[in-house]
Parts: structure tokens; C-alpha cells; sequence
């Protein structure tokens, strides 16, 4: 029997890779999910508190803008208030980014293992993918400036870049800017610089401000461990943020973030205690890793990318699959085509521990062979 004719979605994302992530669940008890680059501390406990002293009021929309929050980042970071515009976590300010500048064919430009949701954005919105190859899993600004081209229209740079961890200097982060038209947009995508010195976002904050055509995109979902409520905010021109600002969702990000974000972004002694537990563990668990025999990937998150060689001891499906039946959840990278690596977030002291147990019991079999 013939079936009518169903309706159908454009072409662009039929033929879209799909990222719906899956962090697993629990086989039994508790799960130690390293698998999505949280925060390893949860949020600051004045989060909670400001939750319950705030006085919500469900039945109200929130502000479109809260100038309180936007007034705590300014102050946090030093920056221009009426410069920041907040979203529904930084994956929205990628989409309303390339929403907002593609015309179908355009093109954008991203180093070859980046953060997918970049991509896919860019296919959603009509654009064209355009990747220039890593040197060594980094970034290389050769390789991107020579993909630039007439029709490019906007640049990604992650750095650090998610999955791989590694990350360009400043020098080369200016460079890449000095050498591209100013019509090209260059989106620094600053996720992780949280956990780096407050050096390297006030330089593409100068940026910013010294140039029409370049947007910092940053999260709560790191190190302020919001991730749940999701809460982001780009860092711009003024007429950058008029535009995102008009086909942004009025009410995307709601009253429950912007009290946790206020909370969060003031509470510097947890940013701090953040900061060194992450520091100690990228050292400890990237010298474990490697100890063990497999190929790290220097890091400069939250995370760490490392590779399995099958020839020699279990592969990274192998692996991962042996973690899920211990609850503990470690990143397949697929749908990077790095099929050999896993990506691990840092957790807490007592599921490090527990993580670094589990990797003896897996890895010491093949290292005795
Ligand atoms: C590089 C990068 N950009 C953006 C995001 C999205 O963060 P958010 O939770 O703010 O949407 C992530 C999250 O993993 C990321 O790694």
C-alpha cells in the first residue's frame, strides 16, 4: 500500500552526525560520571543558599536580561557590563551565532577535532564546515588562516578545545585575529578559562573590545558547576549583541540560573578551591595515565583525552565498556573519528581514587603480558 507523503526536514540536517550525549546511567548504587566535563566539585554552596533566600516567583517570567548577574560578571572579570549577554548555556550563543550570520553556503571555519556542537550548528543553520587540520591535537593557526577564503564568515577557535584538551597562546590567538578580514567574525570559544589564568580571558576580552568582529563565548557549566541550570554569556560588541540579543528566545535563561549564576560568579574561595583540585588532578591522573602506557594528551581543562593501543592491551571501546559495569562513565570519541581515545572529566579526591583502582585492575593484565 502506498503511505502518503510524510513531511520532511531540510536536507541539511537529515544528513546532520547526531550529538545527543549520553552520560549513562547507574547499573546499581552510585554513578561516577566523568563523562561531560562538569564541574568536579558541584556548585558553590552559596548557590544553594541564594536559591532559598532569593524569593523565586515561579508564576513570573524572568527578565530578559538580568542586569544583576551581568553587573557580577563585570565585576568578577573586569569587563563592560553592557557588553554582556547572557544565554540559555554557551551551546545556545553557537547557535544564535551562526543562525544569526550564515547565509546557506557561507563558510566556517574550526580546527579539525572541534567542539562538535560547532558543526553541527553551522550544518543547522545552512552553513558549510570547513576544517583545518591539528598539528599534534593542537589548534594550528597556519591551517586555519589558509582555509579562509571569500566565502568564509566565521572563524571558531576553542581554546582549549574540547575533546582534545590543548590549547594556542595568546600570541597565536592574536595573529589569527590580525590576519583575518574584519567582515570575518572570530568566535573565541573560552569554556574552560575559568581554569586558567585570568590573564588569558582579559586579553580576548582587549579583543573584544578593540575590534568589532570578535565574540568570547563563556560558560557556567565548568567550573561553576551550573551545568544543570544552564547558564552562559557572550562577551561582544554592541551591535553583535543586538543581533544575537533579538533572535534569542526572550525568556531562555531562567530566574533559577540567574540567582545561581550571581552566587556562583561571587564566590571566589570556591573558585579558587575549584581551580587547585582540578590543577592537582590534570597532573596526577595525566602522570597515572601515562605511567600505565597510554598516550595522553597534555590538558588544559577539566579533562583529559588519552589513547588506547589495541594491539597491546584493551581498546578504548573495551575499556569503557569494563568502566560502565563499575558505574563509572568515561567519553567514547566516535564522533570525533578518534575511536582509540577516551575523554575522562576530573571528579572528586574519593572518585579519582576509585577510577585510578579500576585502571590498574584493566591496564596491569596487558602490562604483564
Ligand atoms: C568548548 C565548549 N564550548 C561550549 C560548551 C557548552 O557549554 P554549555 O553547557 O554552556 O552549553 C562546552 C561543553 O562541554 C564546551 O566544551
Amino acid at each position: 500500500m502506498m503511505h502518503p507523503p510524510k513531511p520532511q526536514p531540510k536536507a541539511a540536517i537529515r544528513s546532520l552526525l547526531s550529538y545527543r550525549p549520553s552520560f549513562g546511567e547507574a547499573k546499581q548504587g552510585r554513578l561516577i560520571r566523568l563523562s561531560a566535563n562538569e564541574g568536579a566539585l558541584g556548585a558553590s554552596p552559596h548557590v544553594q543558599k541564594a536559591l532559598q533566600t532569593n524569593g523565586m516567583a515561579p508564576h513570573r517570567y524572568p527578565e530578559v536580561q538580568d542586569q544583576h548577574l551581568n553587573a557580577a560578571i563585570a565585576e568578577r572579570y573586569g569587563l563592560d557590563s553592557s557588553r554582556i549577554l547572557s544565554s540559555n548555556g554557551s551551546d545556545e550563543l553557537i547557535s544564535l551565532i551562526t543562525m544569526a550570520y550564515l547565509e546557506p553556503g557561507d563558510e566556517v571555519v574550526m580546527s579539525q577535532y572541534a567542539f562538535l556542537v560547532i558543526p553541527q550548528a553551522t550544518r543547522i543553520a545552512g552553513g558549510t564546515v570547513v576544517k583545518a587540520d591539528d598539528v599534534n591535537m593542537v589548534t594550528s593557526v597556519d591551517n586555519l588562516l589558509a582555509a579562509v577564503n571569500d566565502k568564509t564568515k566565521i572563524v571558531f577557535l576553542v581554546n582549549p578545545n574540547n575533546p582534545t584538551g590543548t590549547m594556542i597562546s595568546l600570541d597565536e590567538v592574536r595573529r589569527l585575529h590580525s590576519n583575518l578580514p574584519t567582515h570575518v567574525l572570530l568566535v573565541l570559544d573560552w569554556a574552560y578559562a575559568e581554569y586558567l589564568d585570568k590573564s588569558f580571558s582579559d586579553e580576548a576580552a582587549r579583543m573584544v573590545e578593540s575590534a568589532d568582529n570578535v565574540v568570547m563565548t563563556r560558560t557556567f557549566s565548568k567550573l561553576h558547576g551550573l551545568a544543570g541550570f544552564r547558564l552562559g554569556w557572550a562577551y561582544c560588541s554592541p551591535e553583535l549583541l543586538t543581533t544575537l540579543a533579538s533572535i534569542r528566545g526572550p525568556f531562555s535563561v531562567n530566574q533559577v540560573a540567574f540567582r545561581a549564576g550571581i552566587a556562583a560568579v561571587q564566590d571566589r574561595e570556591f573558585q579558587k578551591k575549584s581551580v587547585a583540585h582540578n590543577d592537582k588532578w590534570i597532573s596526577a591522573m595525566s602522570l597515572f595515565l601515562a605511567q600505565l602506557g597510554l598516550e595522553v594528551v597534555p590538558s588544559s581543562t577539566n579533562f583529559i583525552l588519552f589513547r588506547f593501543d589495541p594491539q597491546t592491551g584493551p581498546s578504548a571501546q573495551q575499556a569503557s565498556d569494563v568502566f560502565a559495569t563499575q558505574n563509572i562513565l568515561l567519553r567514547t570519541m566516535e564522533p570525533y573519528g578518534l575511536r582509540d581515545y577516551l575523554r575522562m572529566s576530573i571528579g572528586t579526591d574519593e572518585e579519582m581514587a576509585f577510577v585510578k583502582e579500576a585502571f590498574l585492575r584493566l591496564m596491569q593484565p596487558a602490562q604483564s603480558r
